[in-house]
């Protein structure tokens, strides 16, 4: 089996479903941003910080070349999708999910985490355009599509975990 990757914007529940849908598959789990601030050594705001985001986007590539040729579930960082060799990778090594959530139900999630710089920097009216942006990356790399709205985490676990 290949891998499984969950994609998304920020605060579509990438992390918390792929952490149960380890469990329901019997899979590893990695969160990629986690696995990221393991290696660097720091948070993500500090990489942001201290290297810039383009520094960040060249570390998310490196980490999907490199990271390790095994069955696993991984959710990625939110702008994952946007770079072409990322999506490319992704869809060659896996089979993809995009967790699609409503702008309203993610903002609710994400508006004050200070974990997020790009969140921490932009005003809500820039986070919309940035999810409306970002759509068409996740349709292209998503295998397929999940529709979150109104839909227990269970049912999004059970929906995944019958298609691979
Ligand atoms: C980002 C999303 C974050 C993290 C970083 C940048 C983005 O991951 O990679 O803060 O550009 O959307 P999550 O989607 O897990 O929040």
């Amino acid at each position: 089996m290949r891998k499984i990757y969950l994609v998304g914007f920020m605060g579509c529940g990438k992390s918390v479903i792929g952490r149960r849908l380890s469990y329901f598959l019997k899979l590893p789990y990695y969160d990629m941003d986690r696995e990221i601030v393991r290696q660097q050594g720091m948070t993500i705001p500090e990489i942001f910080e201290k290297y810039g985001e383009e520094y960040f986007r060249k570390v998310e590539t490196d980490f999907l070349r490199n990271f390790r040729d095994e069955a696993c579930i991984i959710s990625t960082g939110g702008g994952v999708a946007v770079n072409e060799e990322n999506r490319k990778i992704m869809r060659k090594t896996g089979l993809v999910f995009y967790l699609d959530a409503t702008f309203e139900d993610i903002y609710k999630r994400i508006k004050n985490d200070k974990n997020r710089p790009i969140v921490q920097k932009s005003s809500k009216s820039e986070l919309e355009q940035l999810y409306f942006q970002r759509r068409k990356f996740y349709r292209a790399v998503g295998h397929i599509r999940v529709l979150t709205e109104n839909r227990s985490k269970r049912q999004i676990v059970e929906y995944i975990g019958f298609q691979v």
